[in-house]
């Protein structure tokens, strides 16, 4: 049993109990049930608290339990009970009350909370809609434009502002029990009274005739492909249009609905992806992290700038050193033009601007860095850079200082052997724009030290980053993706398919922009300029001739307005180039390819397939491990859309593994050559009938 009942005189108190955070599972739905029942079965009792021990009100329903057959009673039918006892029900939240924790609480008489509570309807974020009663609740209490904003949008509210809408009765100063009990015996002390917000009639007055059209329109073009969001328009305006109990039933179909829905079922699988990275092996609650009070940067560049930004959102000073005053004053320059920016929107005020900045110290002097808890390296991507960068590291950082690189590439081992003290260097992969992406990747050396770990695991939820820790190769895991997929675009564009095709088929995927696009953006000279230093027999020099030829025609991409696509001075909208379509034709002709016409679906099964294959290949070497590290990696770096749950979920769930393998060899066959390898280890699962997720 997840709950108790206890008597505080003419005052029951329903206690629910099921840490972490309270999640509304078979046992809690049983002692709501049995707290209502004892409730009204003792006739000294007038009314009831009902709050929770831990950190948190019920955080919402248990989502481990969807997908699944439910046990009885499900939470609507508890909420039934509730609604139909005879004496008031009092909500005292703390923490979080969120979906079915938050519609438990509107199912009941009154709502009080302390002040750092928070209320939400969060269901959105997982592919589905309130299913116990918050598509018609909110509306009557709020009114349907901001129920409509809050359901749709997710975000949690605050205690004192869902008070200022007329979601909480009062806010408690003090111990929530004692001010909740005392709430209820004023209740008591007035007679009772019994508001049940289903009985609520909505002010119509002020909603535009147009309200629910305009809504769905937006969300047509902003939510595209989504499922869950029109259907959540549509309850809304049921609870304006119809009856109570006929908006109820509405409701439930629709959540049924969504759940057994794919969409669901990957944003569920991205939730507890999430919260799985940061479970690395070896890297225990035991381990105590280093403490990170100030931080230092090597390199003001695109990326060194970004880095610095997240630390000093957080309220930790950066020393942000550079070789060059100009180099400097151009990085921060960057940084404040972005706070700027920021502010100008509204979203940060002037003084926070400063408060930011004043936390930077800008420096040439490589010393200042002596007394860096955490110093993180982001100058040129050359080896002998960077082992001279960490040799004078060495050389100056305090003992326990951990020592970082953000190298896209190359050998952390490698870079850590020219210092004394291997176990405390680490990569720390940023994503561009660094202070924007979500994702971190931290790379694990051979030698680096679990505390170190721990630290910098810690230190990405500070900066509100997702932290996944890979092994120490070529790529890591999200740039050896990359590759796999971007060298099956380029297949694509040389064995037939225009660049316009195969961007318009990852882009009506879910991605923001196709691979040919992302080259565009990124500046094709980049990756000329690293073939150079490459092996030739390293990669497949015909799929690169083009970009080769469009950078020695000086064409780069968006900053030399044309690459790929042309570009109008100052417009990013790619525009199709007759001179790229000749080149591609050429070097399809040298290379002795005649060129056939593309489906969508091999343009998608071979770029999609071929990130899932290599992510087979990252897993076998050991440098993820877990299938669900790689999707997080894949969401919060490069864009994949979240509702398909990451290449290797979408893969598993949408294609299927065995289907997925016969594409790959047919795809492999038909290629003739060693670029497209099928990963044995998928083979393996596959002959085995087992998934991904057997290899945990
Ligand atoms: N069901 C099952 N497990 C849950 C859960 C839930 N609703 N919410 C959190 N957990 C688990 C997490 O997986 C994690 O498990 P782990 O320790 O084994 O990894 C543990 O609880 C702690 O969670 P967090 O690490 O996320 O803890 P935080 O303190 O950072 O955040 C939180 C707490 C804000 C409550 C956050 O967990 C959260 O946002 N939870 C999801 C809330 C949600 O989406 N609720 C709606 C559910 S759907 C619903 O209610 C349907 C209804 O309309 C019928
Ligand atoms: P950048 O060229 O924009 O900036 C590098 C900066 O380092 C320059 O300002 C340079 O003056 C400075 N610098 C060079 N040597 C230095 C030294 N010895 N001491 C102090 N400063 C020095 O490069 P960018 O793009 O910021 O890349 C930096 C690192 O981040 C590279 O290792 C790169 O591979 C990696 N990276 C880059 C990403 C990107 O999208 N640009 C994404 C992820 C990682």
């Amino acid at each position: 049993m997840r709950g108790s009942f206890e008597k505080h005189g003419n005052i029951g108190v329903i206690r629910i109990n099921n840490p972490p955070v309270n999640a509304i599972g078979a046992t809690v739905r049983a002692a709501l049930v049995d707290g209502v029942k004892a409730l009204n079965a003792d006739p000294e009792l007038q009314a009831a608290v009902l709050i929770c021990e831990g950190r948190t009100f019920m955080a919402g329903a248990d989502i481990t339990e969807f997908g699944k057959p439910m046990a009885s009673p499900n939470l609507p039918e508890v909420l039934d009970v509730m609604e139909a006892s005879g004496k008031p029900i009092v909500a005292a939240i703390h923490g979080t009350a969120l979906g079915g924790g938050l519609e438990t609480a509107l199912t009941c008489h009154y709502r009080v909370a302390v002040a750092s509570a928070k209320v939400g309807l969060p269901e959105v974020k997982l592919g589905l809609l309130p299913g116990a009663g918050g598509t018609q609740r909110l509306p009557r209490l709020v009114g349907p434009a901001t129920a409509l904003e809050v359901i749709l949008s997710g975000d949690p509210v605050p205690a004192k502002a869902a008070a200022a809408a007329g979601v909480i009765d009062r806010v408690i100063e003090g111990d929530l029990l004692a001010g909740a009990i005392t709430f209820a015996q004023e209740v008591v002390a007035k007679g009772s009274a019994m508001p049940l917000v289903g009985a609520r009639t909505i002010d119509l007055a002020s909603l535009p005739a147009d309200f629910f059209t305009t809504a769905r329109a937006g969300l047509a073009k902003a939510k595209r492909n989504l499922f869950a969001h029109q259907q959540i328009v549509d309850l809304v305006e049921a609870a304006v249009t119809k009856p109570f109990a006929e908006g109820i039933a509405l409701e439930r179909k629709a959540f049924m609905a969504c759940m057994m829905h794919p969409q669901s079922a990957a944003l569920r699988h991205v939730f507890f992806a999430e919260r799985t990275a940061a479970k690395v092996a070896g890297v225990d609650d035991s381990v105590q992290p280093r403490e990170v009070k100030t931080v230092g940067i090597i390199g003001a560049g695109t990326m060194g700038g970004g880095i610095a930004m997240n630390f000093l959102n957080a309220g930790i000073p950066v020393t942000l050193v550079e070789v060059k005053q100009d180099a400097l004053d151009r990085g921060v320059g960057v940084i404040r033009r972005n706070y700027e920016a920021t502010a100008a929107k509204g979203k940060l005020t002037t003084e926070q601007v400063e408060q930011r900045m004043d936390l930077l110290k800008p420096t040439l002097e490589f010393t200042d860095l002596a007394h860096a808890d955490l110093i993180i390296e982001a100058v040129f991507e050359t080896m002998a850079i960077k082992k001279d960068v960490f040799t004078r590291l060495d050389a100056i950082a305090k003992p326990g200082a951990i020592l970082a690189t953000n190298t896209s590439y190359l050998s952390i081992d490698d870079i850590a052997a020219v210092t004394a003290r291997p176990q405390d260097v680490v990569g720390t992969h940023f994503f561009s724009p660094a202070n924007v992406m979500k994702l971190l990747e931290i790379v694990r050396g051979a030698k680096t030290a679990p505390d170190v770990l721990a630290t910098v695991m810690g230190l990405s939820r500070r900066i509100s980053k997702v932290g996944v820790v890979c092994g120490n190769r070529d790529g890591f895991i999200g740039n050896r993706l990359l590759g796999a997929y971007g060298y099956q675009a380029n297949r694509c564009v040389l064995e037939g398919a225009t660049p316009e095709q195969v961007d318009a088929v990852i882009r009506k995927f879910g991605l923001p922009m196709g691979p040919i696009q992302m080259w565009d953006l990124a500046g094709l000279d980049i990756g000329y300029r690293s073939r150079q230093d490459r092996e030739p027999g390293s990669f497949d020099e015909r799929v690169t001739r083009t970009s080769d030829r469009l950078v020695e025609a000086g064409r780069f991409g968006q900053k030399t307005n044309g690459g790929y696509y042309d570009y109008l001075p100052g417009d990013r909208t790619p525009r199709s180039s007759a001179l790229t379509a000749s080149i591609i034709e050429q070097v399809s002709v040298e290379c002795g390819i005649t060129r056939r016409a593309f489906t969508e679906e091999e343009i998608l099964e071979r770029c999609m397939l071929a990130l899932m294959n290599e992510g087979c290949e990252v897993l076998r070497e050991g440098v993820a491990a877990r299938a669900s590290d790689i999707d997080v990696v894949y969401l919060y770096g490069y864009g994949f859309p979240a509702y398909r749950g990451g290449p290797m979920h979408w893969a598993e769930n949408e294609v299927g593994l065995p289907k997925a393998l016969e594409r790959l060899r047919h795809y492999a066959a038909e290629s003739g050559d060693h670029w497209l390898q099928v990963s044995p280890l998928l083979e393996k699962l596959v002959a085995e009938g087992k998934s991904f997720k057997d290899l945990r």
